[in-house]
């Protein structure tokens, strides 16, 4: 804990929440926001340290919906100790884990299991997501009432779809007694089965089997459909294609009560990354086409797509090794997330605010009030706060990286946007070795 207030001074405070984009300070005092503004009223009392800010973005603690911590049982790619000190450095206070470890997260037993070690060993807060079917079998649904008890903030048996959609339409139906979303991982796996990447020409020409865009599409269509007929909240994992982007936005226009994620890799790389072969570059649903990220980015600004979510998912630098259809699919996006997305903000796409929008009060609106008052700068909200500089340049260099998985199409390039300290309960759980306090 910060036993002495901290006065972060001078940056541009950003809190989509509150609608606040101007040039003050922001004071810490005992875990707390305690004052925000610009001016004498801005300052605290007497004895205080200062951070300066100026050219510094300030804003609240960004908080992914959508990360693999791999723990339990697949420890050599990811532990939640790693994983959530790989949030911190990537700028992240609130972090989702889903729930395909081993055992998966389908039992009191094993939520308690992630939110004891979470309390003892996690860097940032850490909340879990439970399967919707025992095992992530598919066949019968998990005990969604016990896990919800225990804590588990939504269900998914992310992954891996539900084939069937009658248990789909039962886990929806169930959901609804605990006010909690199902997160939706969109393929049709008769249309997928042995896809390596995106289906198209660069495909064709490595020789892979592609996965069509309607290999999504057609489940987030029924699963639409399900939402509808249940009147469920559904939210749509890692949108990829223009497609879906359509398909979502009529939805919301019908009132249906969807949300959607998209992923930084997904609206800033298309399927060329593959080439050569990239282990590194595969990621199910696969990257796509210039055409679906300007759909996403699209969807994004008219609020079709709600939030930005990172999928994280870290592998070992042997399961990457080797040959293209035997590599797990996945890419590490903890620490890369902000500044790959910033590219965006450079190449005018998307403002600054929009952005942060949708890696805070986005993402705190789907988790719901639970844990308080969750990525927002407000008065007596817990102090968590992301200091990013928008114009440093920095090389990605996977062996700098807190995370166990170096699984990312980035390393060795030059990123623009670099977080320069997390604040995590009032206490830095990063801070930049460059960033001084006075
Ligand atoms: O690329 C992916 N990796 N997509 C998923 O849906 C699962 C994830 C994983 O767990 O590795």
């Amino acid at each position: 804990m910060i036993t002495k207030p901290l006065l972060i001074q001078g940056g541009r405070i950003i809190d989509p929440s509150q609608g606040i984009d101007e040039v003050g300070n922001l004071v810490i005092s005992e875990g707390k926001i305690s004052r925000l503004g610009s001016g004498q009223a801005s300052l605290p009392g007497s004895d205080y340290d200062v951070l300066n800010a100026e050219g510094l973005i300030v804003c609240p603690g960004f908080i992914d919906l959508h990360c693999h911590l791999r723990q339990p049982g697949f420890e050599e790619k990811e532990t939640i100790s790693s994983g959530s000190r790989a949030a911190a450095r990537g700028g992240f206070t609130t972090i989702c884990c889903m729930p395909n470890t081993n055992p998966p997260l389908d039992s009191r037993a094993t939520i308690d299991y992630v939110k004891s070690v979470a309390a003892s060993e996690g860097a940032v807060r850490v909340l879990p997501i439970g399967c919707i079917s025992r095992g992530r079998k598919g066949k019968e649904l998990a005990e969604m009432g016990e896990l919800a008890q225990a804590g588990a903030i939504a269900f998914s048996d992310d992954g891996q779809p539900l084939r069937s959609s009658l248990l789909m339409r039962q886990a929806m139906e169930y959901s609804l007694a605990f006010g909690l979303p199902v997160i939706d991982h969109c393929e049709d796996t008769a249309l997928s089965e042995g896809g390596q990447m995106n289906e198209g020409i660069i495909a064709t020409r490595l020789g892979l089997c592609g996965i069509p865009a309607a290999a999504e599409e057609s489940i987030v269509a029924r699963d639409l459909a399900l939402a509808e007929l249940t009147g469920a909240r559904l939210h749509i994992a890692h949108t990829t294609t223009e497609g879906s982007v359509e398909l979502i936005r009529r939805a919301k226009e019908k009132g249906i009560r969807v949300t959607a994620e998209v992923t930084p890799h997904h609206l800033t790389l298309t399927e060329e990354k593959v080439l050569g072969y990239n282990t590194n570059a595969k990621v199910n649903p696969p990257l796509r086409t210039k055409r679906d990220i300007v759909a996403l980015i699209g969807g994004l600004k008219e609020g079709v797509i709600d939030i930005i979510a990172t999928d994280h998912a870290p592998h070992t630098g042997n399961d990457k090794l080797s040959e293209f259809a035997l590599a797990p699919f996945g890419i590490s996006g903890l620490e890369t997330a902000l500044g790959s997305l910033m590219s965006l903000v450079h190449a005018g796409e998307l403002t600054l605010a929009m952005l942060i929008a949708k890696l805070t009060c986005g993402p705190a609106k789907i988790i719901g009030t639970g844990y308080g008052k969750l990525g927002s700068l407000e008065t007596e909200a817990p102090a968590e706060v992301t200091i990013f500089d928008p114009n440093r340049e920095w090389l990605v260099d996977t062996s700098d990286f807190a995370s166990k998985g170096k699984n990312t199409p980035l390393n060795g390039e030059k990123l623009k946007g670099k977080v320069m300290a997390t604040i995590y309960q009032g206490k830095f759980v990063y801070k930049d070795e460059s960033l001084a306090i006075k």
